[in-house]
């Protein structure tokens, strides 16, 4: 067995991919293997996230890390330097009593999990395995469905239009590369159709096309349309999926829509949604009401199709606790999973193996402001969770991932399974009477 003791940890301040301040991690130990990793950032946060500690300030926009990187060079480094690398649990729980204010307030979320997900590199370089087989610990694995947006907005595109993502993912696809040619055909003739209207601008922050469009349905009808210029029946083998991040434009149950001028309640909200349901292949739907109106998100959970994937992100923040309780309640069927809204690994994947216990599905997902770390990828395919989401089929950043994905693919050859459209969340239907 290599020596996995750690005998050195350093931070560094390194630049994503809106040019913004973000930490990388690296981890030691006696044997020789050294991990990395860094920290990605959201635009769109929910509230009870892991904090991401910025300096403030005028420099760099208040962006600046300098206070997460110091933390990990100084405190974080003397306390977990001698512990075992492969120790996740033992490594996350210092990491959490060190900082002890419960949200990484104090310590920088962006700080502990480039340094929880650099120790994880560092015990899979030990045993010389890749990062995916290191955590599969043997078991067999599947290539996630891909989620891929195609219009990016809310906060991605100056609130061009009010709907984050606009997204396709591939339940017709037999492989994980498959889905992806596929996505890139969809892309290619979305591309096409705004430049034939005279609106194709650029992309937006995770790469789809910069939204120029008048409503939101206008936004859903494009993406049909580039479903079908592309070749593909809408639904069976290329479906819709939005993620409406409604804690962006709705407070105490009042949304505005501000592309359309008009404010609705929360009722009023889902019933726009339910009719966009009826009106177009939409297979998933992601924080349809915003993270206050959790009673709300369960009325949209048990009104909709059981067969339609309804997952709480801002809602859920990657929280065992907050999932058990939505559970409870009845609200989303589908968990999406980002390491740095908890901050460690480890609480992240208390929250999936929560999720998987009470028959919730999950998607891996990066963030907005993105690197070239692949760690979600590996996170998505060890973990068994079924589902990655990484944003468009643009930008190096994004695409660094869906490639990482590819060669594992590859690497597996003939024992390469694709989670395909059974990884979907679904709500067990009513019983009947
Ligand atoms: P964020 O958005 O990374 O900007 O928070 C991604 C999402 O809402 O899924
Ligand atoms: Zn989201």
């Amino acid at each position: 067995m290599p020596d996995t003791t750690i005998t050195q940890i350093t931070a560094r301040r390194v630049w994503d991919s809106r040019g913004r301040p973000t930490v990388e991690a690296e981890v030691h130990s006696a044997c020789g293997a050294v991990g990395r990793a860094i920290a990605p950032a959201g635009a769109s946060r929910g509230s009870r996230e892991a904090i991401d500690l910025r300096d403030g300030g005028e420099r760099l926009g208040g962006m600046d890390v300098s206070r997460a990187v110091a933390n990990v060079n100084s405190e974080i480094a003397r306390r977990l330097t001698g512990m075992d690398a492969t120790r996740q649990l033992e490594i996350d729980q210092a990491l959490n009593a060190l900082d002890a204010t419960g949200n990484k307030a104090r310590l920088g979320g962006n700080a502990t999990v480039a340094v929880s997900m650099a120790c994880l590199h560092t015990a899979a370089n030990a045993a010389g395995e890749p990062l995916w087989r290191y955590l599969a610990q043997g078991e067999s694995v599947r290539l996630p469905l891909p989620e891929i947006q195609i219009f990016g907005g809310g906060a991605h595109a100056g609130r061009r239009v009010d709907i984050q993502d606009f997204m396709v993912l591939c339940p017709g696809a037999r492989s994980f590369a498959q889905a992806l040619e596929w996505t890139a055909e969809v892309y290619r003739h979305a591309g096409l159709l705004m430049q034939s209207r005279g609106a194709r601008f650029g992309v937006a922050d995770e790469g789809g096309w910069w939204p120029a469009f008048d409503s939101n349905e206008e936004a859903l009808e494009a993406l049909v349309g580039a479903i079908e210029r592309a070749g593909f029946v809408p639904g069976d083998e290329v479906a819709i999926a939005l993620d409406i991040a409604a804690s962006d434009f709705g407070r105490a149950g009042r949304y505005t829509l501000g592309l359309e001028r008009r404010e609705l309640d929360s009722d009023g909200l889902i019933e726009l949604l339910l009719r966009w349901c009826e009106k177009f292949p939409i297979a998933s739907i992601e924080d349809p009401l915003a993270e206050d109106d959790p009673d709300a998100f369960a009325r949209f959970t048990r009104a909709a199709d059981p067969g339609l994937q309804v997952v709480g992100d801002d809602f859920l923040v990657s929280d065992a606790a907050l999932l058990r309780q939505a559970a409870a309640a009845g609200a989303a069927n589908t968990v999406l999973l980002k390491p740095n809204q908890r901050g460690t690994l480890t609480e992240t994947r208390q929250c999936w193996d929560a999720a998987r216990a009470l028959g919730y599905a999950g998607i891996v997902s990066a963030r907005s402001g993105e690197t070239e770390d692949t760690t979600v990828v590996d996170l998505a395919i060890g973990w068994q969770v079924g589902q990655l989401k990484v944003g468009s089929f643009a930008r190096s950043e994004r695409m660094a991932k869906w490639n990482a994905a590819l060669r594992i693919e590859e690497r597996l050859g003939s024992r390469a399974r694709f989670a395909g459209a059974s990884a979907l969340g679904r709500t067990r239907a009513a019983p009947a009477g």
